[in-house]
């Protein structure tokens, strides 16, 4: 049922070289009192993502902030009253942020701070694709651009995309994906949807490995496996639990096992850790045949955010997210489609 844009419009993508921020502990707390002080002043919010680093995620727990997936992010920065949105993330983050809040200020940490998915999937191969195929539901991934979004009918989040597809998929919609075919091959095949699949892919969770995975698990046959459903076909099938990043650290808390082992960003472990002390997390393994790591389970974009930025950032007012109005305006509708969708799905479960 499903089938591939060819491979050739696809841009490689290259990760920046690996650069995470190093504090003392007695810098680590002058920054942080710095920050919150003009957080304070600036009647700033700050949202981080999980794959950030843990000084990040605490620190927007210490002020009243957000750590969470990317749907999350999205919700809690549109429902919040700050003047200004601080994004601890990657650029398409921001983005969403700056669409849903076009009055408020929105900062990003790292403005080059990007994402391979986003990359692979610029707007001027993008739109002629879906003009080609007119009978067909665009719905893209949040992982992109505020233009992609701008021409999507839907956009979904790892958290939602299957149970959008497969409303879609019910009304009798075909649908066109863009950008993770990792992702898109998952939704498809627990959808049954009928989905024409761009080929992008995310240079961390690709690297994940399945026969390095089988071996790791043999060593902890107690373990249970979680899976990012951007990895490969092959890593997805080992897995006990598939899912968006928080629906991963709530299997870590409510799953009996004392072990686990998690393909996604090794971020996370922070989060989950905090959440079930005691319990052991394990990186799945990016080595073994075939093997490609160069980000080696972490997101080389996430690790641009640190501490030392933050202060800059506000100090500065560098950083500021701005979208053309009229791309805006369009890629709004698609986002709150999927809001609306959620919330509708959120009361449904109450
Ligand atoms: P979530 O939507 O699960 O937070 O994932 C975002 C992401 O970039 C995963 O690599
Ligand atoms: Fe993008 Fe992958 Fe980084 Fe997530 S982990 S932000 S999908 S490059």
């Amino acid at each position: 049922m499903s089938a591939s844009y060819p491979l050739m419009r696809i841009p490689v993508v290259q990760a920046p070289p690996m650069v995470e921020e190093h504090l003392s502990g007695a810098e680590r707390e002058a920054l942080k009192e710095r920050i919150k002080a003009l957080m304070r002043a600036q009647d700033a919010v700050l949202l981080a993502h999980y794959y950030t680093s843990a000084d990040l995620q605490d620190l927007a727990e210490e002020t009243g902030g957000c750590v969470s997936d990317s749907l999350e992010m999205a919700r809690f920065g549109h429902a919040h009253a700050a003047r200004t949105i601080v994004v601890a993330g990657v650029r398409f983050m921001g983005e969403t942020a700056k669409i849903l809040n076009p009055e408020k200020r929105v900062l990003m940490i790292d403005a080059a701070a990007e994402c391979s998915l986003d990359l692979n999937c610029p707007a001027e191969s993008f739109i002629p694709f879906c003009d080609a195929h007119p009978d067909r539901t665009v719905v893209v991934y949040s992982n992109t651009s505020a233009a992609v979004k701008a021409r999507a009918d839907w956009v979904v989040t790892s958290g939602i995309a299957a149970k959008i597809v497969r409303h879609l998929h019910e009304r009798g919609e075909k649908i066109l994906w863009a950008p993770d075919r990792h992702l898109g091959r998952y939704v498809q095949r627990v959808s049954g949807a009928d989905m024409l699949l761009w080929e992008g892919s995310c240079v961390v969770h690709e690297a994940f490995r399945a026969d390095a995975l089988k071996d790791l698990m043999a060593r902890h046959p107690e373990a249970a496996v979680l899976v990012h459903p951007e990895s490969p076909e092959a890593v997805i099938e080992l897995a006990d639990v598939v899912g968006s990043t928080t629906q991963l650290i709530d299997a870590v808390r409510t799953l009996p096992n004392r072990s686990f082992i998690v393909a996604t960003d090794n971020g996370i472990f922070h989060k989950m850790r905090a959440t079930a002390p005691g319990k052991l997390i394990l990186e799945a393994p990016t080595v073994g045949e075939g093997a490609t790591c160069t980000s080696c389970a972490h997101c080389p974009w996430m690790a641009m955010n640190g501490l030392r930025k933050l202060a800059q950032v506000l100090e500065g007012g560098a950083g500021e997210v701005r979208i053309d109005e009229a791309v805006r305006v369009k890629a709004v509708r698609s986002i709150t489609r999927m809001l609306d969708f959620a919330a509708a799905e959120r009361r449904r479960a109450a």
